[in-house]
């Protein structure tokens, strides 16, 4: 069963911000990307460079010759060392994306006062609670 870091509340991680934490002895980053989490290694595949430390930015899409068209603005993060290129919301490569992929872990939100109750727990009288903050939880 994978274990569960509390990562930070969803209003520490804006959208297009990060967050690098030391998950179970890996660094591992936690974007978000216009609203959703995704995390990844911080470990690029090429040569070990601290990938999560890169530029988040688009990229040029396949197009037909003699035209350029660019988008997956806020979608793609550039390596820092040599500029290999990931899409942040799948981990895998702008160039070859069946082959070179990242290592990702699943991300939820959660309410902050989350808890489980077992089935043959006592019951006790319950009030209504709204949530006014979430945590974002890396399982890994
Ligand atoms: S180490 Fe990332 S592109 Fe080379």
């Amino acid at each position: 069963m994978a274990k569960r870091y509390r990562v930070c509340t969803t209003e520490e991680l804006q959208p297009g911000e990060r967050k690098i934490v030391d998950a179970d002895g890996r660094s591992i980053g936690v974007f978000n990307v216009g609203g959703s989490y995704h995390a990844l290694l911080n470990l690029c595949p090429h040569q070990r460079g601290p990938l999560c430390l890169g530029q988040v930015t688009g990229t040029m899409l396949p197009s037909p010759v003699g035209e350029f068209r660019y988008g997956l603005e806020g979608r793609i993060i550039r390596c820092p060392w040599h500029g290999w290129e990931f899409d942040l919301t799948t981990g895998k490569s702008v160039f070859k994306p069946e082959r070179v992929k990242l290592k990702v872990y699943p991300v939820t939100v959660e309410p902050a006062c989350s808890g489980s109750q077992a089935e043959n727990e006592p019951r006790v009288e319950t009030f209504p609670v709204t949530v006014e903050r979430q945590w974002i939880v890396l399982h890994v």
